[in-house]
């Protein structure tokens, strides 16, 4: 009601709640280039809208006279408490929407007790992004690359910055063809942005023959050449699990039997994503693929969600499909283009807001009663 009762004094909200509509606001508003680069997708964006559209095939079926009087939004996920199935998903390179960049995010995060998790390819240092968030809750995002002695740095440096969780991206070995980056050149790593835990570590600094500062081009080349390995199979794994002793998740897991793998490496759990659609052009939708990997996996491993995730009855949808969470991307990410740390508060309230009423008006008092049988799945 806070919203109702701030508007007897004329005060509406300063962003949409109908967080549908931050793309098209941050389209008008933001500069091409960077805009460009949130909202794009690969190929001619068919995997971002089967991402939503395999939602929205999804329909809930409310129950009545349930008693949702009383509610709890409280999740477990990997041994931890969350306030709420919600997590704020890796997003590198958020300087490019706004000065204040992982900074602003993760105290978002940190204020509404949700667990952020930092990108690799942050344009913030992550022990900086560890100090702003107190101890706020904040995993890791690794990108694999080449270099091995920079992964067993990364992991040292993230433990003792107070990372507790391990999510490793797999879905990214090469960047995709992406066309609307391609048609404006604009990729932000070339104008020095995401690179601040590579450019601050010494076994990256190690492999470079000049200090960063007095040659930057061979700096950001040397970080282009080894950001993704396209060699690693499997038991590579191995590696990371030897040198990372909290759970570890892997991200973009789509087919069962790749979800099964993960298991038998000692994994602790996976995240059904196709990166918002931005990896592969033509692939299955996230949620799609999500009931299937839950199927083969549930009982083994903590299954996460994320791409295409815009509302609360995702939120909920998600949920039913097998997602013990979600992770949030593009809208926190234009919340804060446009209105730095508040517009990523205002987008984390509003969507847990709207969560919290689908679940009740759905017949729910707690996530851990929805499942498949809340929802049809509509004709296409
Ligand atoms: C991403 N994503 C991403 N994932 C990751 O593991 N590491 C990263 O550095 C990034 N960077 C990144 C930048 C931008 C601009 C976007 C939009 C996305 C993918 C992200 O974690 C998540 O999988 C998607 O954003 C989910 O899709 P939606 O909900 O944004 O459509």
């Amino acid at each position: 009601y806070e919203i109702y009762l701030n508007g007897m004094t004329g005060a509406v909200p300063r962003l949409p709640t109908d967080l549908t509509r931050l793309a098209e606001v941050a389209e008008h508003r933001l500069p091409p280039g960077p805009v460009g680069y949130v909202a794009g997708s690969a190929g001619d964006g068919s995997t971002s809208r089967a991402n939503r559209a395999a939602l929205a095939r999804r329909r809930i079926v409310p129950r009545m006279l349930r008693d949702v009087a009383e509610r709890d939004l409280s999740t477990e996920v990997l041994g931890r408490s969350l306030p709420a199935p919600l997590a704020l998903a890796p997003v590198g390179v958020l300087k490019i929407m706004h000065p204040d960049a992982e900074s602003a995010a993760a105290r978002a995060a940190a204020a509404r007790g949700v667990p952020y998790i930092l990108s690799s390819a942050s344009s913030t240092p992550m022990e900086q992004v560890a100090r702003e968030m107190g101890d706020g809750e904040r995993w890791f995002q690794l990108y694999w690359g080449k270099d091995r002695e920079v992964t067993r740095s990364f992991l040292a440096r993230a433990k003792a910055a107070g990372f507790s969780v391990l999510v490793v991206t797999l879905d990214t070995q090469l960047l995709a063809w992406r066309p609307r980056d391609l048609d404006q050149a604009y990729l932000p790593f070339l104008h020095g942005v995401g690179t601040a835990n590579y450019f601050s570590d010494p076994a990256f600094q190690a492999g470079l023959d000049k200090p960063v500062h007095e040659d930057l081009k061979a700096a950001v080349l040397h970080f282009l050449g080894l950001f993704g390995d396209a060699g690693h199979t499997w038991p590579d794994l191995a590696f990371l699990r030897e040198h990372w002793d909290g759970p570890i998740v892997l991200k973009g897991v789509l087919h069962p039997d790749d979800a099964r793998l993960a298991a038998d490496a000692g994994m602790d759990g996976v995240v059904v994503s196709n990166h918002g659609g931005r990896q592969v052009a033509g692939s299955v939708a996230a949620a799609d693929a999500l009931p299937r990997v839950a199927e083969a996996v549930g009982d083994r491993l903590t299954v996460l969600f994320d791409s295409g995730v815009r509302t609360g009855d995702d939120v909920f949808k998600a949920l039913a499909l097998g997602a013990r969470a979600v992770l949030l991307g593009r809208p926190y990410v234009y919340g804060l283009g446009l209105d730095g740390q508040a517009g990523v508060e205002h987008v984390i309230r509003c969507l847990l807001a709207e969560f919290d009423l689908t679940l009740a008006l759905s017949g729910h008092a707690r996530p851990g009663t929805v499942s498949a049988a809340d929802l049809v799945e509509d004709p296409v």
